[in-house]
């Protein structure tokens, strides 16, 4: 059979008031449920009909073979006026454009570049952190790759603007999510109207500062090494053509918005099952004692912390911080033996895929070790999905992986950390998949 207008099974066509109250106090649970139909399943939110897939093939379909009928969905494309035009919204052949013009600043041997901004920023942080101490580590991750993302992008001269923009960002995120994110109209409790003035304010108290960067670099003349001066440097190949300063400052934005908040998270996440795994601490400590011998990393270290990058490996497929890709179908598009309807949204199932006994053993247990080359290599494409795939793959991956590594290596190879014991974090999926609440944790130098 192929192409049926049929819907695929799923929990009943609408969600019952029940229902929606059980999808706002658990995303995760709810989404579990809906896999339970099958490997594509359906299901209402309101009068929108929405596909859920969750097999590496179908994922392969919407992400690759369908892609140009399946877009980013209104979320983003709302964010446009929050966040601007940017690669993170933008669909079709502007992005293409956009994608072709910054791929060289995310090239492998660029981030090298970046990687000692890293290790001076977690070797901060890791300095003003106090024995015995409580710290909410999440917020603590937080500023940690606010500074990071800052001082990559604007230049390590300008930290305190960098970390203005940063941090004003952060607030317009994080209120856009609650107002914005996937399930939002379900989820938030909240007058959507200060957040919106709030909003507001933080994003022009961005494009003044960011606009401020870009003038004072265009006017110095300076050579650089960071983002912003590969954005005033790009051409377009076609008509070599350079960006204009709202371009580059949209560009900017998007590139910070994409990294920050996932990055904090798969770190946030990391020091949680380190505190839940003394096991698996005990042997990323083993690791970075023989590789480090007690001095900071420097960027070639990166490569043989082999320990390190299962551990944040392990993160991402037990805590994926994009947990669901969402893309609204903009023309029928055939998904396994179903048709989708346009308008129809399609979710990419993140999470569920990877915790599917019949890719992963053991899926709920914590255990880098399974990283082996073996058992990479025989893994499905599409089965490990973190950073997503298809042209609109995360740009940011290598800048990702080193930075989680890294930042990791240089804060645990001195700091131990603890959730007080009995003490269960649980998952808040907004936009991305954040801790509930924070994680409180006592730290103890090592
Ligand atoms: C652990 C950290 C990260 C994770 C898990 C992650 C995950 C993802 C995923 C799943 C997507 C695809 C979204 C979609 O298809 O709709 C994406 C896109 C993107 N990411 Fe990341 N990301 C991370 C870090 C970063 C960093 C550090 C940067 C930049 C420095 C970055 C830049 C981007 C950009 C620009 C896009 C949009 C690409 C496009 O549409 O062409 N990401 N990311």
């Amino acid at each position: 059979m192929s192409g049926s207008l049929a819907l695929p099974p799923g929990p009943r066509s609408f969600l019952s008031i029940r229902e929606i109250l059980a999808l706002r106090r658990d995303v995760i649970g709810f989404l579990n449920h809906v896999k339970s139909y099958g490997d594509i399943a359906c299901f209402r939110l309101g009068p929108q009909l929405c596909y859920y897939a969750n097999h590496p093939d179908y994922f392969h379909d919407i992400l690759l073979t369908h892609h140009q009928v399946l877009q980013k969905t209104w979320i983003l494309r709302r964010a446009e006026d929050g966040f601007g035009k940017g690669i993170l919204m933008s669909t079709g052949e502007a992005h293409k454009r956009q994608r072709k013009l910054l791929q060289p600043a995310f090239h492998k041997q660029r981030i090298s570049r970046y990687m000692q901004t890293m290790i001076d920023v977690a070797e901060r942080d890791s300095n003003s952190w106090e024995d015995g101490a409580t710290v909410d580590m999440a917020r603590e991750m937080q500023r940690t790759t606010i500074s990071v993302a800052a001082q990559t992008l604007f230049g390590t001269d300008v930290a305190d603007e960098a970390q203005e923009i940063g941090e004003a960002l952060a607030t317009a995120m994080d209120l856009f999510t609650q107002i914005k994110g996937p399930f939002a109209f379900f989820l938030s409790n909240i007058p959507i109207a200060p957040r919106n003035i709030r909003f507001e304010r933080a994003k022009r108290r961005v494009h003044a500062i960011i606009h401020k960067l870009i003038t004072q670099r265009r006017e110095s003349g300076e050579e650089r090494d960071d983002f912003l001066a590969m954005l005033l440097a790009a051409q377009h190949e076609d008509n070599h053509e350079g960006l204009s300063d709202e371009q580059i400052r949209d560009e900017a934005v998007s590139i910070f918005i994409s990294g920050f908040e996932t990055s904090t998270n798969t770190l946030s996440w990391a020091w949680y099952m380190l505190s839940k795994n003394p096991d698996v601490e005990e042997e990323l400590h083993c690791e970075l004692d023989t590789v480090l011998g007690g001095r900071l990393p420097t960027p070639e270290d990166l490569d043989k912390l082999t320990f390190t990058r299962k551990v944040i490996a392990e993160v991402l497929r037990h805590y994926p911080s994009v947990y669901v890709i969402p893309r609204r179908v903009t023309e029928s598009c055939p998904l396994g033996e179903f048709t989708m309807p346009p308008g129809a949204l399609v979710f990419v199932g993140i999470y569920t895929i990877q915790h599917d006994p019949r890719f992963y053993e053991e899926p709920q247990r914590f255990n880098p070790n399974r990283w082996t080359s073996e058992m990479s290599g025989k893994l499905p494409r599409f089965a490990f999905s973190a950073f997503g795939g298809g042209p609109h793959a995360c740009l940011g991956e290598h800048f990702a992986w080193a930075e989680t590594v890294l930042l990791l290596a240089t804060l645990a190879q001195r700091w131990k950390a603890r959730v007080p014991d009995g003490y269960e974090v649980k998952m808040n999926p907004l936009v991305n998949l954040r801790p509930l609440g924070g994680i409180p944790m006592k730290l103890t130098r090592r």
